[in-house]
């Protein structure tokens, strides 16, 4: 493996989760406000968000897996092959069939999720689900022998990231843009980013 497959494979999911979880949480004022106050509360004003300080932040953590299941960076993950013919749900994949797994349809899936559409981090707190491949109805990092290898530093930047920025700073939306009319396109590559970049502003907390 070469350096720059690490960071090809490590820069556009990592920011495109940040982006998505800062949209949703703009979008939703209510739930920025009840993660800033579980942070408030477990790490206390003035003091920096450490690695160590994540295990004891379930509302933060539900955030981030609500934010893979709506967007998953990777959502097709990568391509596999059969290496012999399976049958999968009654259908033959035939041997050297290419394999996409759709994994952006699977967590958007009416019945596997209540309310599938919708941004509710809630529905983490009493579930068991994570997303290291266990669990298929959540697959953001794919799973088995080619699962993402960078998961474990993905998934402490991530935490880091947006708990440092909702922690030290509130945040509105630049100018202009109405909380309704905010453009929650994807815009489809190997990776999915946001269409149209996100813009706000940062006030720091004092
Ligand atoms: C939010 C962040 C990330 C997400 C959602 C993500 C997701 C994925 C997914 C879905 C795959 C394909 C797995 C499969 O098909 O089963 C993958 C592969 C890969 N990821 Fe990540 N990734 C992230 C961050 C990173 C980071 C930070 C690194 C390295 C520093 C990394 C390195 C790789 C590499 C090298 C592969 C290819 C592995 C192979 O060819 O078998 N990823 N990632």
């Amino acid at each position: 493996m070469y350096k720059q497959d690490l960071f090809a494979a490590g820069t556009d999911t990592t920011s495109s989760t940040l982006e998505w979880s800062m949209t949703e949480l703009l979008r939703k004022p209510e739930i920025l406000s009840k993660a800033q106050a579980e942070l408030e509360r477990v790490i206390g004003k003035g003091n920096q968000v450490q690695e160590s300080d994540i295990a004891g932040l379930p509302y933060l953590q539900a955030i981030i897996k609500e934010t893979f299941r709506l967007h998953p960076p990777a959502p097709l993950l990568l391509p596999r092959k059969a290496e012999t013919d399976v049958e999968v749900c009654g259908y033959t994949v035939p041997k050297g069939a290419q394999v996409l797994v759709n994994v952006w349809a699977v967590s958007r899936d009416p019945s596997i999720w209540e309310s599938p559409n919708e941004f509710i981090p809630e529905r983490f707190l009493e579930s068991n689900v994570d997303v290291k491949g266990r669990h298929f109805e959540l697959l953001p990092f794919g799973g088995g022998r080619r699962i993402c290898p960078g998961l474990p530093l993905a998934i402490r930047m991530v935490h880091l990231m947006l708990g440092s920025l909702i922690h030290s700073f509130d945040w509105k939306l630049e100018g202009g843009v109405e909380l309704e009319s905010m453009n929650m396109e994807d815009k489809f590559g190997i990776t999915l980013q946001k269409a149209q970049p996100l813009r706000a502003l940062a006030m720091p907390i004092t």
